[in-house]
């Protein structure tokens, strides 16, 4: 194993870009692909560019020293369980995940959880600051991390910092319950350029920046920078993306095509094959498309007979009651809509709760006819983009949510208000209707879009404008 030296380019986000999994059977512990869209899109970046990861294991009390895992630069940052609780489970996830999300879980405020993610949030910008080089670029990453850019600068004045949020920002009059608002957006300052999803979340953070900070040390200069008195801050808008082309090309390969045939004949030929892919989160909307097929089925408007979803749902914080609780939800109600209408051969709704491989995921998406993305609040939702990439036939229909990011440019999905049922089930009556000719244009109009805004020109724009900022 190769030994991780200062880089000129270091990536730094809370989770590394695998964590290590424990066997039960007490075997040697191995690394996995970590949750989350976070890393889907970075992986790629970092492998393009030689440079450092800067990360948690996943796992609580596990100490490592820099390593190289697959070929990526690796330095492990450790967390105690106290940390895992409190700064992870509390503030990242219980105050500000729910915060950022329009408050659709009431957020948390505890000040313990503040000064362990205080401190966590030190051991970050100490551990980026061993892993950078002189003059390197340092790119820091979500929620978890929002004070790492204010103090990585106080260490390293020599760097360039990045931030990049990945999740929504949230609008004034949310973000301002925060106890802790001012040191966060002081945190955020720290940075050269604060990039986020959309314009609205620029917005809202240049706004904030100008109100918290004094009207007197801060002001917007010409292009929204926000100017500090002795030095500036960019702010913009990077809408994130996928490896398009990998997923097209892997989406094209006989064993692909063969597979999601198979995966079809294994649901016993449906005649609509509906997908949902999420991280079991109470963001996602999960249960309403399952209460939206139910309905249909109820009023005549689909055949259980001839229709099949299959929803996975990869666990997710699962120590947090509102996960507890939501998993429970799901569970009530995929059984609630089998008990109705499953047959012996098979259930209506197959429901697996486990990550699936990569492989698997991209027959998956080959073979459905529709896929269904309704979070009630989502940043960007990589799923809807990976789901036309693999559709450069035009085949598939996209039934996507207006409060997921990706709606901001997949205008030709079927967009839906996922407050509104009847909404969601007419999205789903037309995204069936086979027979439009409309359905093929649609598709291949937001499949010319993913394939040339990929994840690579995210990455070159943000840090082209990080250069310059
Ligand atoms: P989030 O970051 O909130 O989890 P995204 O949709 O942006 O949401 O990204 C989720 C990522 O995780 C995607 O790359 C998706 O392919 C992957 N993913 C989600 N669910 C599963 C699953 N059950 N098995 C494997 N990969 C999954
Ligand atoms: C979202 C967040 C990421 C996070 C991922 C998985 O994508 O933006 O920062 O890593 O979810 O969540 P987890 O809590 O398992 O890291």
């Amino acid at each position: 194993m190769r030994e991780a030296r200062p880089s000129d380019f270091v990536v730094v986000a809370n989770r590394l870009p695998v964590d290590l999994v424990e066997q039960s059977d007490d075997g040697p512990a191995r690394w996995q692909r970590s949750p989350g869209g976070l890393v889907t899109a970075l992986e790629p970046v970092l492998r393009s560019v030689e440079g450092s990861w800067v990360g948690w294991t996943g796992t609580a009390g596990v100490a490592l020293d820099p390593f190289i895992e697959d070929g990526l630069a690796l330095h492990p940052v450790p967390l105690d369980e106290h940390e895992v609780a409190e700064y992870y489970e509390g503030f990242a996830n219980s105050t500000l995940w729910p915060l950022y999300h329009d408050a659709l879980v009431a957020p948390t405020f505890r000040r313990e959880w503040w000064h362990t993610y205080q401190e966590v949030n030190r051991r970050f910008a100490r551990a980026a600051s061993l892993a950078a080089a002189q003059g390197a670029t340092v790119w820091v990453h979500d929620y978890q991390l929002q004070l790492v850019p204010h103090m990585l600068r106080k260490l390293r004045p020599d760097v360039r910092i990045g931030f990049f949020l990945h999740i929504p920002f949230p609008p004034p009059e949310l973000f301002l319950q925060l106890p802790w608002r001012k040191a966060i957006v002081e945190g955020l300052l720290g940075a050269d350029l604060v990039g986020f999803h959309l314009p609205g979340g620029a917005e809202n953070f240049r706004y904030l920046a100008r109100r918290l900070s004094g009207p007197s040390s801060t002001h917007l200069s010409a292009g929204g920078r926000i100017d500090l008195g002795t030095r500036s801050v960019r702010v913009g808008a990077y809408p994130i993306s996928i490896d398009s082309a990998r997923l097209r090309d892997s989406s094209a390969e006989p064993n692909t095509v063969m597979r999601a045939e198979q995966i079809r004949a294994e649901l016993g030929d449906p005649e609509i094959f509906l997908l949902g892919v999420d991280r079991l989160d109470y963001t996602k909307g999960i249960e309403l498309r399952v209460e939206a097929l139910r309905e249909l089925f109820v009023e005549g408007e689909l055949d259980p007979e001839k229709t099949v979803m299959v929803q996975l749902a990869t666990p997710s914080r699962e120590r947090l009651e509102a996960y507890a609780s939501l998993r429970d939800d799901v569970e009530r109600e995929v059984g609630r809509i089998n008990g109705e209408f499953g047959r012996l051969r098979g259930p209506v709704v197959h429901y697996i709760h486990r990550p699936v491989a990569r492989d698997e995921l991209v027959a998956m998406y080959t073979g459905a006819d529709v896929m269904l993305v309704t979070p009630l609040r989502d940043g960007m939702n990589l799923v809807a983009k990976e789901y036309v990439a693999c559709h450069a036939d035009g085949r598939g229909a996209l039934v996507l949510s207006e409060f997921a990011g990706a709606a901001a440019e997949l205008r030709r999905a079927f967009l839906v208000n996922p407050h509104d049922l009847e909404d969601v089930k007419n999205a789903i009556l037309s995204a069936v209707r086979f027979d439009d000719p409309g359905l093929t244009r649609r598709m291949r109009t937001m499949h010319d879009h993913v394939m040339k805004h990929d994840v690579a020109r995210w990455a070159r724009t943000f840090l082209d404008d990080l250069q310059t900022a």
